[in-house]
């Protein structure tokens, strides 16, 4: 049975003025000239409200680096869904955003890489991120929008997650999103540099129940326990091809953020297709939709309707073999690998993401 998506995430450009070493963006950019026009993404908001879409996250990169943002905006309002920018807030003036909530827009998530400014830019490879980042937020709050603060923590920042709650409450924030770094594209450039250790996770995890019941009321803390170190995968994209679908900036559609990690997957464009079409026949959604693809030991496990046999891009980036189990689950045949890969840290330099850099940036070996 084909279900109807529910999120559309619009990768609006690649274009980003930080180089977080983490970014899920994949690591060959798609240049400027080859992004989407206005009509286009417009067109598709239409279409995926059509076909049962609530909400579009307005990503990408930065999606500030659009000058036709506005215009987005009021597209897909103006198609009935609820809209949410997800955004580094460098490249947002105070301007943009009062047009912005003119337009329609909803709500802004405005990542934070520390509670710290000195480390927050380091991460971010941007002197003054933080700076502006609060300005940002001062304004989201002013201008009476939800504001959600996305904290993806790491071996640098995972000792300060009550910190970052706190700042995420001076700021006026709902809601906090706790997010630790998945390895795919750029972060598996950083594994080793990003791997926070096991005792690290442990202090994080009861730290985040002690703040839960600390600001009951007060902010929403969304948390879930880091891959590396989790018993079962997580249900990726709440299942391939079930509830959301990708646009790149080139108009490619995906069915996660790293699917085109994978080699010899089919994707459709919507330059050339309607995205209903996309939905229920492109060859990249079809390949891992249901469970008819499971080998075991998902094939006959009680939980593959609970997890979909975790992420295809993990199975295929730690073993080779995108239908084989997500290696995080500890039934899985290469579930080893997961802890041998969790004890690997080092305090390398970061890679950071960059355009230019894209073509320097290496696969790494499995
Ligand atoms: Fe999920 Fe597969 Fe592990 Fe079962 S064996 S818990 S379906 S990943
Ligand atoms: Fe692609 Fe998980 S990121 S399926």
């Amino acid at each position: 049975m084909v279900h109807k998506p529910l999120g559309l995430l619009a990768e609006l450009t690649h274009r980003c003025p930080l180089g977080c070493p983490y970014c899920s963006n994949p690591l060959a950019l798609d240049a400027r000239g080859d992004e989407l026009d206005t009509a286009t993404w417009v067109r598709v908001f239409g279409e995926a409200a059509g076909l049962g879409v609530l909400q579009v996250h307005l990503s990408g990169g930065e999606p500030g680096a659009r000058r036709d943002l506005v215009d987005i905006t009021a597209g897909a309002h103006a198609a009935g869904l609820y809209t949410n920018l997800i955004t580094s807030a460098v490249g947002i003036t105070d301007k943009t955003l009062g047009a912005l909530a003119e337009a329609g827009l909803d709500h802004v998530q405005i990542s934070i890489q520390d509670s710290d400014a000195a480390s927050a830019d380091r991460i971010a490879g941007y002197d003054g991120a933080f700076a502006r980042k609060r300005a940002l937020a001062a304004e989201v709050v002013r201008h009476k929008l939800p504001l959600t603060v996305n904290a993806v923590m790491h071996r640098a920042n995972i000792d300060r997650i009550g910190d970052m709650v706190d700042l995420a409450l001076a700021l006026g924030a709902g809601r906090v999103e706790i997010a630790h770094v998945q390895y795919y594209g750029w972060a598996i450039e950083n594994r080793a540099a990003l791997m926070p250790s096991r005792e690290q996770v442990e202090r994080a995890t009861a730290a985040v129940e002690d703040l839960r019941a600390r600001h009951h009321g007060r902010i929403v803390i969304d948390a879930v326990v880091p891959d590396y170190y989790a018993r079962y995968p997580k249900p990726c994209v709440g299942g391939w091809g079930r509830r959301s679908l990708n646009v790149t900036p080139a108009g490619k559609v995906l069915p996660c953020h790293a699917a085109e990690s994978i080699p010899g997957l089919e994707f459709w464009n919507v330059r050339e297709h309607a995205l209903a079409d996309i939905w229920a026949n492109s060859p990249a959604f079809n390949a891992f939709r249901g469970t008819a693809w499971m080998k075991e030991p998902c094939a006959s496990c009680p939980r593959r309707e609970l997890d979909f046999g975790g992420c295809r891009c993990q199975a295929f980036a730690l073993t080779g073999d995108a239908a084989a189990t997500d290696p995080v689950c500890h039934l899985a045949p290469a579930h080893a690998r997961v802890a041998e890969l969790a004890a690997r840290r080092s305090d390398a330099p970061y890679v950071y993401r960059r355009m230019h850099a894209a073509r320097e940036a290496s696969t790494p070996a499995l």
